[in-house]
């Protein structure tokens, strides 16, 4: 189950967000937003977030209008590692090298074609895991408020 989140900046893009997955077969719970109206998207991002973070979803996109904030309060949630992603090279190394949950889009940076391959190739990428996943964990740890080893000395 992919968790969708959006403002209203990243409405239109969304759409297409839907359109995709669905023509992919996957399925979705959409957390709003669901109109024009102009809204607050850690709230989106927030509620997306907490569906990945607590195991409801595997994985979540979100778009806003550049992509930014939304990912930045999506991964203030703990457990959350979303890429703000506006290239297919950063979108498939998020998912190879940081196992990313999470993928925000820049619907007033990106053009449709372009976020639609972000997204699909994000979506069909896997985590490599190996040396990546200490490094990965090492994310946990802060998130946790521990101190890494080598950063004191
Ligand atoms: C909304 O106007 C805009 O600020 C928002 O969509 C996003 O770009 C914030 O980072």
């Amino acid at each position: 189950m992919i968790a969708l989140g959006c403002d209203h900046a990243g409405l239109p893009l969304m759409r297409r967000i839907k359109a995709l997955l669905e023509r992919m077969g996957l399925p979705y719970e959409d957390f709003g937003t669901y109109t024009e109206e102009s809204c607050d998207y850690p709230v989106y991002a927030q509620r997306a977030a907490l569906a990945v973070a607590e195991g409801r979803c595997e994985r979540g996109i979100l778009c806003c209008g550049t992509g930014i904030g939304i990912s930045i309060a999506a991964n203030k949630v703990k457990g959350i590692r979303c890429a703000a992603c506006s290239d297919a090279y950063s979108a498939k190394m998020s998912r190879v090298h940081n196992d990313a949950n999470m993928l925000a889009l820049g619907a007033r940076v990106l053009g449709d074609a372009k976020a639609e391959m972000i997204a699909e190739i994000w979506l069909t990428t896997d985590f490599k895991g190996s040396y990546h996943q200490p490094r990965v964990e090492m994310i946990a740890a802060i998130e946790r408020g521990e101190i890494l080893p080598g950063v004191r000395d």
